[in-house]
């Protein structure tokens, strides 16, 4: 199936099976491999991306689901204003061990902060649960997101 997605605001063409995972259309059909690809099963975060600014994974969401909505990818989340201030809080708190799984923790703590943007610990806690970090990087993550909160 040929499907034209919006992609960190450009369109971008691809002709798929429609049961293809967002996550393989990305990475291997549009070399954007910023996304990344961790237990293919919904269960650790790292392929997070963005619908519409709703954080989702991309793993489990078929390129024939996407429909209209706009996708932003880790490659992509800098051009808001909020992704901007997440991945400066990153850097500063020097957040990541390893890094595999930090562009999924970036986009799950921008669309928390774009819809509740002063968080509480516990809240935070919560909207971060989804997103696995075998480096257990977790309290740097927590130490960013207040940061960029402030
Ligand atoms: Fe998608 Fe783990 S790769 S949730």
């Amino acid at each position: 199936m040929a499907y034209t997605l919006s992609i960190n605001g450009q369109a971008r063409q691809v002709d798929v099976p429609e049961d293809m995972p967002l996550l393989w259309v990305l990475r291997d059909e549009l070399d954007m491999v910023g996304t990344k690809f961790g237990c293919g099963a919904g269960l650790c975060g790292a392929c997070t991306v963005h619908l519409d600014g709703n954080a989702v994974r991309s793993c489990q969401t078929p390129v024939g689901a996407v429909g209209t909505a706009r996708i932003t990818t880790i490659e992509g989340i800098g051009q808001t204003a909020k992704g901007a201030a997440v991945q400066k809080a990153w850097i500063e708190v020097d957040a990541p061990q390893c890094g595999y799984c930090q562009a999924g923790q970036i986009m799950s703590a921008t669309a928390l902060l774009t819809s509740n943007p002063k968080p509480t610990r516990t809240q935070i806690t919560e909207a971060m649960s989804g997103n696995l970090c075998r480096c257990a990087s977790y309290h740097r993550i927590m130490e960013a997101i207040e940061l960029a909160a402030k």
